[in-house]
């Protein structure tokens, strides 16, 4: 087990992203929902971790975000914030967490800045939530916005598909993204839109888009880390591209120790521990009898 962690490069602010803009360099970011995933991607490299709540999907099998809470949130932001000493913390605010009144939203979200120690938080929505940017941002909240496929919709847009395809959709989104950026959101995740509506908003705004199923021209790419290593079931969406196959690797090593377990060869004496050679049991007791 290693016990020290490598140099930081630079730790990531949120101006580091119109400066990355500006330089036309592209940035990463991934998921993480606990300590040891977020010590891996932030040694890694990545230059944001978004706590999202695409948790509900990978690490509670609920099937969707709907059911995500803000403890839940707000408690795998805290142990990300410890595995985390360079990237920019981007906390999800959970369906129903800003739906109830500002009032309520920017309590919730102080709630993910102080409590989970969030640099920065996300909500999905396009120009209904405009309103509700500019008062986070007015208290200091830093808000990357969220539009295209925007999960917590899920009943309504009736499944998972691009959006944005017709010219009036795309219109739409173009629109949006422009009154959220006017709004003081840092950034904005494009999530599933056509590669030519995400270029377009990717050159028309200052602010960072943050693709996912948004083609090459996003400014950052953000993946669910889950998808990116191979730990996850079913079919994959097909902008993931998978870099390893974790669930094998588990398998496998699962498999070896049961098999070892079985047979007796786990542990070995060097996996366990033996009295200090001056003690004597003496005789074992015999067991009483009935
Ligand atoms: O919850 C999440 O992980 C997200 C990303 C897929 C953008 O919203």
């Amino acid at each position: 087990m290693a016990y020290l962690k490598p140099d930081k490069p630079e730790k990531v602010f949120v101006p580091a992203l119109r400066e990355a803009k500006e330089k036309g360099e592209k940035l990463a970011c991934l998921t993480a929902y606990d300590y040891p995933t977020a010590r891996i991607v932030d040694e890694a490299g990545v230059d944001m971790i978004l706590v999202g709540d695409s948790m509900g999907n990978v690490i509670h099998g609920y099937g969707n975000t709907i059911p995500v809470t803000l403890d839940e949130i707000c408690s795998a932001t805290k142990a990300v914030k410890r595995g985390a000493s360079r990237a920019l913390i981007i906390a999800d605010m959970p369906y129903g967490s800003f739906h109830t009144g500002d009032d309520e939203a920017v309590r919730n979200a102080l709630k993910l800045m102080k409590d989970g120690g969030a640099e920065a938080v996300k909500l999905e929505g396009g120009r209904n939530r405009v309103g509700l940017v500019n008062r986070l941002v007015d208290e200091e909240i830093p808000v990357m916005a969220h539009i295209g496929l925007t999960p917590q919709s899920v009943h309504k847009l009736g499944g998972y598909r691009v959006q944005g395809k017709t010219a009036e959709a795309a219109k739409i989104l173009i629109e949006d993204a422009k009154m959220l950026e006017e709004a003081g959101a840092f950034a904005i995740v494009l999530e599933l839109v056509p590669r030519e509506v995400a270029e377009i908003i990717t050159n028309e705004l200052t602010i960072s888009t943050v693709g996912i199923g948004a083609g090459s021209a996003c400014d950052v790419q953000v993946l669910v880390l889950h998808d990116l290593i191979g730990f996850t079931f079913g079919r994959q969406p097909r902008f993931v591209r998978q870099y390893a196959n974790v669930s094998e690797v588990i398998t496998e090593a699962i498999t070896r120790w049961m098999d070892d377990v079985r047979s007796g060869f786990y542990p070995s004496e060097k996996e366990s521990y033996g009295l200090p050679d001056d003690v004597e049991l003496g005789e074992p007791k015999k067991a009483a009898s009935k």
